[in-house]
C-alpha cells in the first residue's frame, strides 16, 4: 500500500494481477491497496491474489519483487529480504536516503524513470503514461480556473474569441496539454528548445515559437533536452514575454532529467500577464517553470492564478494505476519463466534501469553524482 502523502495510485491492477499469476508468479496485496484507485479487494481476489493486512511481516520477508508506485520509506525497505527487487518510481536523482536504503538492507532497485527511451520500452514507459495524464488534467484544471471560454464561440450577444493557451516544453506531457487545449478550442503556441518537435506541434495544429537563435543553444541527448546557458534562458524569457502579455492560460512543462527546471517565466514576466489568466506548472516540483508557483497550492498574484501542479497523474487515479500497473508487467514479463526472476544485464533496458543489484549501487553517477 503506497504511504506517500497524496499518492492515490497502486502498482498492480486486478488485470495485471491475474497475468502474473498466469506467469507462474504468486501475487500477495495489502488489503485497501487499490481503494483510492477505484480497485477493490474483491476484484483482486477473483484475480487471483492473496490479501493481507497492510504491512504483514511475513508477507514482506518473504516477497521476491516489490511493486509500487513510489519508494517506500527506508525503514519500510528494511522489511524486505536481501536481495529481493524494488521497482518503481523511485526518484533515483541524487537520492542519497534510498541510496543508503539499498546498500544497508542488500535490495536490487529498478527506477522506472531511468528507462532508456527506446522504441522498444514504450509500453513499460512509465514516465510517458503519467506525463499523459498530467498534460491532459493541466489544461482541465487551467480551463476549469480560467474567467473565459477555451472555444470560439458565436453567439446572439456577440463573438467570444478564443483562449491564447502557450505551453512551454513540448515532450509526453506538453504535446497532450497541446492536443487537449485543441480539442477544447484553443489556439495554442508551444516553445521547446529541440527544434524536432516543431513538427509534430505543427501537426496538432499549434503554432510553434522557434527557439532563440544562439551559438550556445542546449544540446540534446537521447530525445531529451540539456541544460540551457543562463544567457539563452534569458533570451527566451525575452521572446516569451510577449507572448504571455498576450496569454489566457499557460502551461508549464519545460523540463531537463535529473535537472532544476528551467526557469522560463520570472516576476516582470507574470507583471505583464492580464488578471484572471492561468498558470499552470507541471515542472513545480523541480523548481518550477515558473516564478512563486508552489507545489500543490493554487496561488492568486495580482490577479493571475498560478496552480503548482506537481501531482496531477494521482487526480486521475484508476487510469493512471490502469497504464502504470500495464508500464510494470510489460518490464518485468521477459525477465519471467516459470515464477521465476532472471534479470539480462545484457538488456539495454535492464540495464538502464536497475539502480543497485542486491545492494550493490550500479547507478551511483545517478543516485550520488559527484561523490566519487
Ligand atoms: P521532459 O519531461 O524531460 O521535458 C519536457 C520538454 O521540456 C522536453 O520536450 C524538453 O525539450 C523541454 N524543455 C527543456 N528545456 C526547455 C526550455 N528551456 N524551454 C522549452 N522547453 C524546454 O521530456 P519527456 O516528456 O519525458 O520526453 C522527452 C522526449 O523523450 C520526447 O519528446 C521523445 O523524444 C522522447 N521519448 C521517447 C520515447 C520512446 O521512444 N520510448 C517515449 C517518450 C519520450
Amino acid at each position: 500500500m503506497e504511504t506517500a502523502v497524496g499518492e492515490t495510485r497502486v502498482a498492480a491492477s486486478p488485470e495485471t494481477v491475474k497475468k502474473f499469476i498466469a506467469l507462474g508468479c504468486r501475487v500477495v496485496l495489502e488489503r485497501g491497496a487499490g481503494q483510492t484507485s477505484g480497485f477493490l479487494d474483491e476484484a483482486y481476489a477473483e484475480a487471483g491474489a492473496q490479501l493481507v493486512t497492510p504491512g504483514d511481516s511475513q508477507a514482506w520477508g518473504e516477497a521476491d519483487v516489490l511493486l509500487c508506485v513510489q519508494s517506500p520509506s527506508p525503514v519500510d525497505l528494511g522489511r524486505l529480504r536481501r536481495g529481493a527487487l524494488v521497482v518503481g518510481l523511485l526518484a533515483p536523482y541524487a537520492n542519497i536516503e534510498l541510496d543508503a536504503a539499498l546498500k544497508r538492507c542488500g535490495l536490487s532497485a529498478m527506477a522506472l524513470e531511468l528507462l532508456p527511451r527506446i522504441s522498444r520500452a514504450q509500453s513499460a514507459d512509465a514516465l510517458s503514461s503519467q506525463a499523459n495524464i498530467a498534460g491532459y488534467k493541466s489544461v482541465l484544471l487551467a480551463s476549469a480556473a480560467l474567467d473565459r471560454y477555451f472555444p470560439m464561440l458565436m453567439t446572439a450577444a456577440g463573438t467570444v474569441q478564443p483562449a491564447r493557451v502557450v505551453v512551454l516544453g513540448a515532450g509526453v506531457a506538453g504535446l497532450q496539454a497541446v492536443a487537449t487545449a485543441r480539442r477544447l478550442g484553443a489556439v495554442v503556441y508551444v516553445s521547446d528548445i529541440r527544434p524536432a518537435v516543431k513538427e509534430q506541434v505543427e501537426s496538432l495544429g499549434a503554432r510553434f515559437i522557434d527557439p532563440p537563435e544562439m551559438e550556445d543553444k542546449p544540446a540534446e541527448s537521447g530525445g531529451y533536452a540539456k541544460q540551457a546557458s543562463d544567457a539563452f534562458l534569458a533570451a527566451q524569457r525575452q521572446q516569451l514575454s510577449d507572448q504571455l502579455s498576450e496569454a489566457d492560460v499557460a502551461i508549464c512543462t519545460a523540463q531537463v532529467p535529473g535537472r532544476r527546471a528551467p526557469r522560463l517565466i520570472s516576476e516582470d514576466m507574470l507583471d505583464r500577464m492580464r488578471p484572471g489568466a492561468v498558470v499552470v506548472d507541471l515542472a513545480v516540483a523541480q523548481g518550477g517553470n515558473c516564478a512563486d508557483t508552489l507545489p500543490s497550492q493554487t496561488v492568486d498574484r495580482k490577479g493571475v492564478k498560478l496552480i503548482g501542479a506537481n501531482d496531477l497523474p494521482c487526480s486521475v487515479p484508476n487510469h493512471a494505476s490502469f497504464l502504470y500497473s500495464k508500464n510494470l508487467l510489460a518490464l518485468l514479463q521477459p525477465t519471467l519463466k516459470d515464477g521465476q526472476l532472471n534479470l539480462d544485464l545484457e538488456d539495454e533496458l535492464i540495464a538502464g534501469c536497475l539502480i543497485s543489484q542486491d545492494g550493490t549501487i550500479r547507478r551511483s553517477d545517478v543516485l550520488t553524482p559527484g561523490a566519487n
